[in-house]
């Protein structure tokens, strides 16, 4: 979603702003923008803003050259109005020296009544936006005599919703001021030599930064290139040191992509990288073993051992008292959570339940400081999942977050983290994050079982994870296969996937990589669920995608396939190779190595990915920026 990047210092902000941009692509725009203050502020606050993707904006930028020291720049994934040059952001008001512009991430709840009340005031509206009404706050408040950032903190006290927003105004052409209210996207500001930089992710700023502070709701930081100044909404200073910028946040807990995938020296063009397809999405898929590989890494126990995370900095006498686990997450990572609840149960044989982050911070949860949250977000800056953490820290829950981004939200809120370690992820389908939050899962269900004495996440346990890189590399040596039955079922337009157990969340979890990725509609079921209601779409030629590893839920999968079969239904069938008993029953099957059945739902993710991916690339899709997503769901 929305995307901020914004410079002071000594070089020229305009490239350093599209290569910044460059850098936020991946989390989806429609639309993007720059503000640069002239050098000395003769020239005011320059604009440039264009509909589309970065070269649009480069073309603009181009002809019409903006020149300065200081600017900002935003990629807006729309929310009110239409991606449209006049809605794009940054967004503008008055003129000359009195002139104030913005970017911003979030959502202005109250827009319309704030927009009635600047009308009154004679504050005329350019855009569609809820965003407008900020620029114009701004100037009013700068108006009745007040500084940029104590106009900044009087507009933020009027503004209802989560919002994350940086300011410039014209008659003060060497600073930014940022603030931040509610769980917005998150806004990290960085110091280097004689430089300062703010922008929506760590690693947009980490090349340039030594220090990094990152921004928490109710603050305010006014950034010029010698000092970064913490203030919360009242103005009295907020008194928290920088952190260490990460060295290679990369290393971390995101691995950067190679040298293909990053932005090129002019910052042109998306960085798409070369060859395996020549999708982040594909590439993301066959990285899986080597990030299998390192989100095992100096976590595996001695042989015969047990699984400690000593980097959990949860004590085990703590992990003994929890009457009851909770984990949340969306989308993608909702699903990985579905998973972790019953290795957590099978594994630690605590009470687990999981909920949609959405729905949790509103159904006031039951929750107790003997209630162990888990919460999964590879980004660790969704916003619901954020709203809910803050739920459950306000009701004492213990939280553990898993993520991929070191230093966002969510590692901040929590009380442990466990990094993923599945390196960057670009394209906007999870995939590697997936296998790799189960994984991390997997590990946590052992480590909690171990402390609580359980026995059933024992050492056979643990050694079988050992081999999942491997086993996924066997997966992946099936992609020819996959993509054959792709071309086969392409043209459906409508999927169902059914599953059962550890398969059920892999059902939903297939359905939605296939719409996401396709926007073929897709839906996935328990299997036992069938005959409830989905049944009746099943006619001749429709798809079914049947996730049945070998194992004590195989047979009551092969009654489902029959069932599909004879009301003219077409069966995937995705299976290990140890199973027996589809020949004749399914149309197709796609086999994945044999394993261990609780390791099943990271293998058969394999084949659920490629599905996608080559229906996707099949129908001419854009498979690493599919239409309306973002990688990073920072609204509400
Ligand atoms: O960053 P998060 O893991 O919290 O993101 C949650 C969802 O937005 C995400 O998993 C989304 O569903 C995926 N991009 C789908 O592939």
């Amino acid at each position: 979603m929305c995307g901020i990047f914004g410079y002071t210092g000594p070089r020229p902000a305009t490239p350093l702003l599209l290569e910044g941009l460059a850098g936020l692509e991946y989390r989806g725009y429609d639309s993007a923008g720059i503000c640069v203050a002239s050098a000395g502020g003769g020239a005011g606050l320059q604009v440039v803003r264009a509909a589309g993707k970065l070269p649009a904006l480069r073309e603009r930028v181009e002809a019409e050259r903006p020149q300065g020291r200081t600017g900002m720049g935003h990629t807006r994934w729309a929310t009110h109005g239409p991606p449209t040059e006049a809605n794009a952001q940054p967004l503008v008001s008055g003129e000359g020296r009195g002139q104030v512009v913005t970017v911003q991430n979030g959502i202005v709840e109250n827009h319309a009544e704030l927009r009635n009340e600047l009308s009154g005031l004679g504050f005329s509206f350019a855009s569609d936006t809820d965003a407008e009404c900020i620029p114009h706050l701004i100037r009013h408040y700068m108006s009745e005599g007040m500084d940029l950032a104590g106009a900044v903190r009087s507009a933020a006290g009027r503004l209802r919703g989560a919002n994350a927003v940086v300011a410039m105004a014209a008659g003060e052409p060497d600073r930014m001021v940022a603030m931040r209210i509610g769980h917005a996207g998150g806004l990290v500001i960085g110091a280097g030599s004689g430089e300062a930089l703010v922008a929506s992710d760590l690693a947009a700023i980490s090349p340039h930064a030594r220090s990094v502070h990152y921004l928490g709701a109710g603050e305010v930081a006014e950034i010029t290139a010698g000092a970064v100044t913490l203030t919360d909404l009242s103005g009295s200073p907020v008194a928290r040191p920088p952190s260490r910028a990460p060295q290679d946040p990369a290393r971390s807990f995101a691995v950067a992509p190679g040298p293909a995938a990053r932005p090129s020296r002019n910052g042109s063009s998306a960085h798409r990288p070369q060859g395996s397809g020549g999708h982040f999405m594909i590439r993301e898929i066959d990285e899986q073993p080597e990030a299998l590989a390192r989100a095992l890494e100096g976590r595996m126990p001695a042989p015969g051992g047990a699984v400690r995370l000593g980097e959990l900095s949860i004590p085990d006498e703590y992990l003994r008292s929890v009457g009851r686990v909770v984990l949340i997450g969306m989308g993608t990572s909702l699903h990985a959570a579905m998973v972790g609840r019953m290795w957590i149960e099978n594994l630690a044989m605590v009470p687990a339940e999981v909920d949609n982050s959405s729905e949790f911070r509103y159904r006031r949860p039951v929750i107790d400081e003997r209630t162990l949250v888990i919460s999964v977000s590879q980004s660790g800056e969704t916003a619901d999942t954020l709203a809910a953490m803050e739920e459950a820290r306000a009701r004492g829950a213990v939280q553990v977050t898993l993520s991929n981004a070191e230093g966002s939200h969510a590692t901040r809120i929590a009380d442990a983290a466990l990094p993923i370690r599945a390196g960057a992820e670009l394209g906007v389908a999870a995939t590697k994050t997936f296998t790799c939050s189960l994984t991390a899962l997997y590990l946590l269900a052992l480590h909690i079982g171990r402390a609580r004495g359980v026995s059933a996440g024992g050492a056979d346990a643990a050694a079988d994870l050992a081999r999942l890189p491997e086993l996924v590399r066997g997966a992946l040596g099936r992609q020819d296969r996959c993509e054959e039955v792709a071309g086969r079922y392409k043209d459906a337009g409508n999927f169902l996937y059914l599953g059962r157990g550890l398969s059920f969340p892999l059902a939903m979890e297939g359905a939605l990589k296939l719409k996401e990725i396709s926007y073929i509609h897709a839906e996935g079921y328990p299997a036992g669920e069938m005959k409830h209601g989905p049944i009746s779409l099943i006619e001749e030629g429709v798809p079914v995608v049947a996730l049945m590893p070998a194992g004590e839920l195989f047979d009551k999968m092969l009654s489902n396939v029959h069932e599909v079969r004879a009301r003219g239904g077409r069966v995937l069938a995705v299976t290990t190779e140890d199973a027996s008993g589809l020949e004749g029953a399914a149309s197709d099957i796609l086999t994945v190595p044999a394993a261990p059945a609780a390791l099943s739902p990271i293998l058969m993710s394999v084949p659920m990915q490629l599905l996608a991916y080559h229906i996707g690339v099949l129908l001419d899709r854009d498979v690493d920026r599919p239409r309306n997503l973002a990688k990073s769901v920072t609204v509400e």
